[in-house]
């Protein structure tokens, strides 16, 4: 790792072991992460006990999926040697931190999560009224506090946990804290929702099924832009159409240089284009980011032992870190593995 670790503040964030990552992931999140590697101290977890808080009855892909993502890390550009790539279940502090959290959160601050109601109501084909649902915003409160870390990259879905974080932090500090605080209150860094549409027009998601993967081949991604919907307006190759209402023009403005851009919007205002060439365009833009990454991934399809060791070694660097902070928790609450002499 470059630099020492407190000239720079300390990054942490999470992704759940989903399985292959889409684009939508990617301009969402993992760019973002990419991009933060030098100017930060970074720890990215696998947040693979977060899954178990909608998925615990069938645990068999967990750590496959883990694997997956970890692929796409490494062929996205996040880098071992600068930054810390781990898995949260090889790291058993966040379990004990999220017990010690979890004995000072009052519950109608969980009950009052937004993303707690809504999921509550909305997913019906489980059942989520369980402890460890309830309580998911505890754990990841535990993965961003045992790294006392500064900041926290995530979207917009996630300021109301890292809100939350701060919250239980700041109680944590006032009852045990009273000569130094043990933990930092991690600011948030929103990461800016770009408008990504999937092959239907809805925004790419996984529980859609729009998606175009990291690791889709060229010739996928070109059949999945070519059934890409695009601006109704334009029916036949003479109706002049407009990008602004138009997925694939969506898709030009997050991947396409200025000069395509220019070439779309004159072209498809005007007719001068079809929406196949177009698409084309598209396609051209997209591969042109996937060809690299995925030239990355094959190394480590082809032999997965060497994303396995650098988990490892990552997750061995994580442990330390968390160590330390639970030697400092165990301290300020007087319950520290030292032997003192009873009665003192
Ligand atoms: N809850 C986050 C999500 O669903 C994932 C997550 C878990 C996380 N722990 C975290 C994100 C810590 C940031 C920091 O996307
Ligand atoms: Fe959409 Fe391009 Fe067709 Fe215009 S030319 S409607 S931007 S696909």
């Amino acid at each position: 790792m470059t630099g020492s670790s407190k000239t720079r503040k300390r990054v942490l964030s999470g992704m759940r072991p989903t399985g292959k990552l889409h684009l939508g992931n990617y301009v969402g999140a993992l760019q973002n992460w990419v991009g933060m590697q030098d100017a930060y101290e970074c720890y990215f977890c696998v947040v693979d006990w977060h899954a178990l808080t909608t998925d615990y009855a069938d645990t068999s892909k967990v750590k496959e999926h883990s694997l997956e993502v970890v692929y796409d890390w490494l062929a996205a550009g996040l880098d071992p040697e600068r930054s810390v790539i781990f898995m949260q279940s090889h790291v058993p502090a966040h379990a004990e931190l999220h017990l010690l959290l979890s004995m000072i959160t009052p519950l109608g601050w969980l009950e009052r999560v937004p993303t707690y109601k809504e999921q509550r109501e909305n997913i019906k084909d489980k059942d989520l009224g369980t402890y460890g649902f309830l309580g998911y915003p505890v754990l990841q409160a535990a993965d961003i506090l045992v790294y006392k870390a500064d900041v926290v990259p995530v979207g917009e879905d996630q300021v109301a946990h890292i809100e939350l974080t701060r919250e239980i932090a700041r109680r944590f500090n006032g009852f045990y804290g009273t000569q130094k605080a043990v933990f930092p209150e991690p600011q948030t860094l929103l990461t800016p929702a770009k408008k990504l549409p999937g092959t239907d027009g809805r925004k790419m998601s996984k529980s859609y099924g729009n998606t175009i993967q990291l690791a889709d081949p060229e010739p996928v991604v070109r059949q999945k832009l070519k059934t890409m919907v695009t601006d109704p307006a334009r029916v036949r190759r003479t109706d002049p159409g407009n990008p602004d209402v138009c997925p694939v023009g969506d898709i030009h403005k997050i991947f396409s240089s200025q000069e395509t851009m220019a070439k779309v919007n004159e072209g498809c205002r005007s007719a001068g284009i079809g929406c196949i060439e177009c698409k084309g365009w598209a396609a051209d833009a997209m591969v042109q980011l996937l060809n690299p990454m995925q030239e990355k991934r094959k190394k480590y399809e082809d032999n997965p032992k060497l994303a396995w060791d650098i988990l490892e070694a990552g997750t061995e660097r994580a442990r330390k870190t968390a160590g330390e902070t639970m030697a400092d928790v165990r301290a300020s609450m007087g319950m520290s593995l030292e032997y003192e002499a009873p009665g003192k």
